[in-house]
């Protein structure tokens, strides 16, 4: 055992070296030039990976990816994608028929395109993202591969495209694997399918690649960052402007088209009550790009949260990325819009997207509605803390959410877990996670939802060794549904060995909404109404307490939750519906939040 530790921390030591640099993620996708493929994708279900594997189960070179057709009446292929079922990109499969539903294997997607790409220009395909692995092919070629359900990734198909009559197939497959993150058993369904819009991206042959533009940690009043270029004229000018705050400053690239931009602004920043967004220009000679981007410092002063040098709560909410009112994978603007008004009506300044990147809507909309954002990547359970190609796995998703929201004011804290068992193996991985966060953002507070025990029957201890690593301390806790019953949180008090600020990242129980009853009674919302009750006066008591995001503002769908005519596959402990019906809980909390926004 020693050993296996001590090799796997070598592997950890020369870990960060593997992949410092940046994913290469185009960034900002909205300012740019580009052309969805979204709509109707033809699909192959294979769920024996027929198209991919020979009767050896070896890769075939002459799998689906290659959409033949017979060019005689005696050739023989047996697929043909034109005469196959279609389904909706972006969407999930599971909720598009009842076929699939339960289904978790390969689903091939073949999409047709005709594109005039402009001369000195160059072409991308970006997906939001695949559930859970993808390969992709154009034209017969692979041009990529991708794992991880819930990040963004883009290839580069400048050479391969023709004008006319391209095929752009994508294999998907969302089988749960061991060693995937997440690992085999979650609390959330596993939609599987292209989850996200798909884009081409058409871009001059040398483009501003991605660009860092947000307070220097610590500072509110000085920019701190880099522009990035990509292509062939590397050394130019780069400009960085501001108008509305009367500011133009340009930079040099070096020979790697890198400039580190840093200069002082007097802007207004941007916060719940104000969340004010700049358009920003970043220019260069032969690109460029325009972002709306809010300015704050986000930092921690003892068990305190400041936001712009001021202490905050956070009144916050728990929200699965689970579309409200129609069920599936949420994936549009107008998904996160209804959440997130949800959650606002809620009171809420702050939200939890659990356990795993959201889609950019959300992200875009929690800056524009001034929400800020708890992100977290879903290192989740019993994940292979001992596998390194599990920890590359966990650190790709890490740096692609990173680089795809890096210049959002509205998120605060990236988390690198939830609910992860102690162990020396568990520390190391996520000690690398959270310098590998660090190393990529400096500006943001690093969090997960820790372990906590009971030190007497009535006295729970936050003592994760995880803690020492952290900036904001995150725990669940379940008083008064797994964990004995409402009251039981009248005794209970909560001490911590850090002298840090702790947000209460989950607590609650289920309820069916319109299922009355004592507030004794499982499953009905005046249980539900008495947990929140007792919670509110417990976390009242808690001195480092700065925040709380309970567990969670939509029922969403779960197939460990089996119960007929109450759970029916859902996880019922929204303080919603999932047809958006509001439970009783729903304003015992909004009462707490109205309170602490008057007086915090
Ligand atoms: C856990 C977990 C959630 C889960 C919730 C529940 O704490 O983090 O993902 O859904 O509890 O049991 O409802």
């Amino acid at each position: 055992m020693a050993n296996k530790l001590l090799l796997f921390a070598l592997l950890l030591a020369f870990a960060p070296s593997l992949n410092a640099q940046q994913t290469d993620l185009i960034t900002n996708i909205e300012g740019r030039n580009t052309t969805s493929l979204n709509g109707q994708w033809q699909v192959i279900i294979d769920p024996y990976e027929s198209g991919y594997y020979d009767y050896r189960y070896q890769p075939s070179n002459n799998g689906f990816f290659k959409n033949a057709k017979p060019r005689t009446k005696s050739e023989l292929i047996e697929y043909d994608f034109d005469s196959s079922g279609s389904l909706q990109v972006p969407g999930d499969w599971n909720t598009q028929t009842d076929q699939l539903f339960f289904y978790e294997g390969t689903v091939w997607y073949k999409k047709s395109f005709d594109f005039q790409r402009k001369p000195n220009t160059r072409l991308f395909v970006y997906f939001g993202a695949a559930n859970y692995f993808a390969d992709v092919y154009l034209n017969g070629q692979k041009i990529g591969q991708h794992e991880g359900g819930f990040t963004p990734f883009n290839f580069e198909i400048t050479n391969l495209v023709r004008d006319t009559g391209n095929f752009l197939i994508v294999k998907v497959d969302n089988k749960r694997r061991r060693d995937a993150v997440p690992t085999l058993m979650t609390d959330w369904w596993n939609y599987g399918g292209l989850t996200r819009d798909v884009k081409l991206i058409e871009t001059p042959t040398t483009f501003v690649h991605d660009y860092l533009i947000q307070l220097q940690k610590g500072s509110r009043n000085r920019i701190s960052g880099y522009v990035k270029l990509t292509g062939e004229k590397l050394n130019q000018t780069v400009t960085v402007r501001i108008p509305e705050a009367g500011i133009s400053k340009s930079f040099a690239t070096d020979a790697h088209g890198f400039a580190a931009i840093d200069f002082n602004a007097d802007l207004k920043l941007w916060s719940p009550e104000n969340p004010k967004l700049y358009d920003v220009m970043i220019e260069a000679e032969t690109d460029q790009v325009r972002d709306q981007i809010g300015f704050r410092s986000i930092e921690t002063r003892g068990t305190e949260i400041l936001l712009n040098g001021r202490p905050i709560f956070l009144r916050g909410v728990c929200i699965h990325e689970e579309a409200p009112l129609r069920g599936g994978r949420a994936y549009s603007r107008e998904d996160a819009r209804t959440l997130l008004g949800w959650a606002k009506e809620l009171g809420a300044n702050f939200v939890r997207l659990a356990h795993y990147p959201h889609n950019e809507f959300m992200i875009r909309e929690a800056d524009r509605l001034g929400i800020m954002v708890w992100s977290e990547i879903p290192v989740y359970w019993t994940i292979q803390w001992e596998n390194p190609a599990t920890l590359e796995n966990a650190r790709n998703q890490l740096s692609e959410v990173i680089a795809r929201d890096k210049n959002r004011a509205a998120v605060v804290v990236w988390s690198v877990a939830n609910e992860t068992p102690l162990s020396d193996a568990r520390l190391l991985f996520l000690k690398n996670l959270i310098s590998y966060a660090r190393s990529l953002d400096p500006g943001r507070l690093l969090s997960a939802a820790m372990e906590r025990h009971y030190i007497n029957d009535t006295t729970q201890m936050i003592d994760d060794p995880l803690g020492e690593y952290l900036d904001v301390l995150g725990c669940n806790e379940y008083v008064g549904w797994y964990d004995g019953l409402p009251e039981k949180a009248d005794r209970l008090e909560w001490r911590s060995k850090y002298q840090k600020p702790l947000v209460m990242s989950e607590f609650g129980g289920d309820a069916l909404y319109g299922n009355h009853g004592d507030a004794l009674t499982r499953w009905t919302e005046e249980y539900q109404e008495s947990i929140y009750q007792h919670q509110i006066e417990m976390l009242k008591k808690i001195s480092f307490l700065r925040g709380t995001s309970p567990w969670i503002l939509m029922d969403f769908r779960s197939p460990r939750r089996p119960l007929p005519r109450i759970q029916d596959y859902w996880n019922r402990k929204g303080l919603v519906s999932n047809r958006g019906e509001r439970k009783k809980a729903f304003y015992v909390l909004q009462t707490w939040y109205r309170e602490l926004a008057n007086t915090r």
